[in-house]
């Protein structure tokens, strides 16, 4: 049963992408109504008519009805008073006095993690594909490895560079792998003996330094590759990245769905919502016309069944993957249409559709720009 708390908890994940803000702190939120299956949520928007209306109410209705054991959603706006938008206004000037320490990561980016119960199911080669595809699409994209001690995204990118500090701003700069912008352990570490130093940092603190001391800029899109399980590194994200979505990870073995389960059970506790449900390794196509079902059938899409959200693709094996990602040459970038690459780059396309990009274009601009119209806005 859903309570008109847990919605309120889910909705503290929607951001107002200009306020920085979520729409529950921000007291956007009028009321919530909880009947059975049904959910209805009043908005209030500082203005009736802005672009940024359909992006909120977007978020909010994708978010609701993600959570378990929600059918429909209505989002219902309005305008807000003039009391309403005093509380706003004080809300988001604190907001914007704090926001020296929040991460470097933009309200408006879409935030995607890669997570898996079992290792080895092929998080980071897809993380490092769909990144890669989606930016080939013309988004801007970044690569977080949240694989701390596990890196293995810069091999997969066949990058060599280290990261390196802004002079100005001492933040540190993320390396360019293929139109991506990649951070890793793995691009800091020169050697196996500094890698045992790293063990001992704790990891969500690395996963810290990474959103707030990355200059991240303005992305529209980061994907994280997680290590697998659940563990620190999931709830330190919740913490950090409040807009962070979930994609689960899995093969079609119907064994590996109990474990899979565990980790999309951990995300919605911290109230994380899932996007869907990626199955890798399924059958491989083979030349003698048959498909070798390797790791099963079905597993992936009885997974999404079970959580109640889509099954976003299914990518077959293919021998084309492992010398793509030992090579530093993802497969979607190579020019041959192999089964996964294929695969891949409608799990691309899927996945702009079901966490669209947020609108470039905002009501007014900027924060101070908002908190001075709102404050000579009549009644
Ligand atoms: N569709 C596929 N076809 C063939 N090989 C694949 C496929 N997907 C991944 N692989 C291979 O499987 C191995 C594991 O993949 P990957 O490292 O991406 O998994 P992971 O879930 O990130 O692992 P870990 O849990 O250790 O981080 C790699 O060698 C990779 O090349
Ligand atoms: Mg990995």
């Amino acid at each position: 049963m859903v309570t008109r708390d847990d919605v309120i908890r889910t909705l503290e994940g929607v951001r107002d992408p200009e306020l920085g803000g979520n729409i529950v702190e921000l007291g956007m939120v009028t009321d919530v109504d909880v009947a059975g299956t049904s959910v209805e949520v009043g908005i209030a928007l500082t203005i009736a008519e802005c672009p940024l209306r359909n992006q909120i109410e977007n978020d909010t209705r994708r978010r609701v009805e993600a959570m378990p054991g929600v059918d429909d959603v209505a989002v219902r706006t309005t305008a807000m008073t003039r009391k309403q938008r005093a509380g706003l206004m004080s809300v988001a000037r604190a907001r914007a006095r704090e926001s020296a320490e929040a991460t470097q990561v933009s309200p408006t980016t879409r935030v995607i993690a890669i997570g898996s119960g079992k290792g080895g199911v092929g998080k980071s080669s897809i993380s490092v594909n769909v990144a890669v595809t989606i930016a080939q699409a013309g988004f801007r994209v970044g690569l977080l490895d949240a694989d701390i001690w596990g890196f293995s995204t810069p091999r997969m990118l066949g990058v060599e560079d280290r990261l390196e500090a802004d002079p100005d701003t001492k933040l540190i700069v993320p390396v360019d792998a293929q139109g991506v912008k990649l951070v890793s352990t793995g691009l800091i570490i020169e050697t196996e003996e500094t890698a045992l130093m790293w063990r001992g940092l704790m990891l969500s603190k690395a996963l810290e330094q990474f959103l707030k001391q990355v200059e991240w800029g303005d992305l529209d899109y980061l994907i994280i590759d997680l290590p697998p399980g659940t563990g620190d590194i999931q709830m330190a994200l919740t913490r950090m990245l409040p807009q962070a979505e979930m994609v689960v990870v899995t093969t079609p073995q119907r064994a590996a769905q109990k474990v899979a389960v565990r980790v999309a059970d951990m995300a919605r506790r911290s109230h994380m919502p899932i996007v869907g449900v990626i199955e890798n390794m399924a059958g491989l196509a083979c030349d003698c016309g048959r498909a070798h079902h390797v790791f099963g059938v079905g597993g992936g899409a009885e997974l999404a069944a079970d959580l109640g959200v889509p099954l976003i693709g299914s990518i077959p094996l293919d021998p084309e993957v492992v010398p793509g990602g030992d090579l530093g040459m993802p497969v979607v970038t190579s020019e041959a249409r192999s089964p996964a690459a294929n695969a891949i780059r409608e799990i691309g396309d899927r996945l702009v559709e079901l966490v669209p990009p947020a609108e470039l274009e905002t009501c007014t601009g900027r924060i101070a720009k908002i908190l001075t119209e709102l404050e000579e806005m009549p009644a």
